[in-house]
């Protein structure tokens, strides 16, 4: 797998969550966007619980728990209703006070992302939908009764919700249902001071990124065109998540924020070398 530690970001850890409790649900393994998350959070002060879909992602997540002791660990299928409602029992059994929830989970099956969207079947469309933008309402549900004022919720979602890349198919239908719902969400638990945001990555190695054809020419687009030429990936997205889990972005809500090195946003490549010749 490639290089998950770009440069940027990933010095110094300020302590901006100082005695805060971080749920982080989504580690598959060392290289998932959530593993770093929620390491940069314990960095960062606060004391994690993680969720993860079974007892073999479950493993580096305990390993990541055992180096920054006094978090806990939990297995959670987001499909299950029940598996939910255990995770919220054992988190005000276990932690009381939840700040901070991030959601990294995303989910559509094989057959969906390979060849065209057109062919979507219904029951991929519902498995799609359902995992990778309902489980956030799902977890919210569980989670801000645990949650004091200036709690912050954080979802990972990607370009594909705004515009259409080959193979990525329905998880673009499902990111654009998961920021819609950040709004939603965003509205109902702004007068509990509960804020909730997305944040929309650029193409980073992991075990999801595997599964969708042509991927390799999505990371490769943006490392030859994003406006900043430097190196992109997790450490990236975990710097900015801290960012929205800390009171420093205590105005920020019902935001999709992109961490891209700024591709979403040009209209053309940026040449790399020779800019403003001929
Ligand atoms: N990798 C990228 O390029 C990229 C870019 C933008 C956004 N994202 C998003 O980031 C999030 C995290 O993905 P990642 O790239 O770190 O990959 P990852 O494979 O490490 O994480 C995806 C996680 O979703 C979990 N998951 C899937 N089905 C589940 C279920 N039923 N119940 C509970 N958990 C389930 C997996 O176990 C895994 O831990 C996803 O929402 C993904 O769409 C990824």
């Amino acid at each position: 797998m490639a290089d998950v530690g770009a440069e940027n970001g990933a010095a110094g850890v300020p302590k901006l969550l100082d005695g805060k409790t971080c749920v982080v649900m989504g580690i598959q393994n060392k290289w998932s966007s959530a593993y770093h998350i929620a390491e940069t959070m314990a960095k960062a002060g606060a004391r994690l619980a993680l969720t993860t879909v079974d007892e073999r992602a479950k493993r580096d997540a305990d390993a990541l728990l055992a180096q920054h002791p006094g978090g806990f660990g939990y297995t959670c299928n987001v499909a299950s209703d029940e598996e939910l409602d255990a995770v919220g029992e054992a988190l005000r059994r276990d932690v009381g006070t939840v700040d901070v929830l991030v959601h990294a989970i995303g989910y559509a099956p094989r057959a969906a992302m390979e060849g065209d969207f057109f062919s979507t079947t219904r029951a991929d469309w519902d498995t799609a939908l359902d995992i990778s933008a309902y489980s956030l309402v799902a977890a919210a549900q569980r989670i801000v009764p645990l949650m004091p004022p200036g709690g912050s919720i954080i979802t990972l979602t990607y370009l594909g919700a705004d515009r259409y890349f080959p193979g990525y198919n329905v998880m673009g239908v499902a990111k654009a249902a998961l920021e819609a719902t950040v709004r939603y969400l965003a509205g109902d638990l702004g007068p509990k001071r509960i804020r909730v945001n997305a944040i929309s990555a650029g193409p980073m190695k992991t075990a999801a990124a595997r599964g969708i054809p042509g991927f390799q020419n999505m990371y490769n687009t943006l490392a030859d065109s994003a406006p900043l030429a430097q190196p992109f990936g997790q450490q990236d997205v975990a710097g900015a998540t801290l960012l929205l889990a800390s009171d420093l972005a205590g105005a920020i809500t019902g935001e999709t924020i992109f961490v891209d090195n700024g591709y979403h946003a040009m209209g053309m490549s940026i040449p790399r070398e020779g800019a403003g010749e001929g």
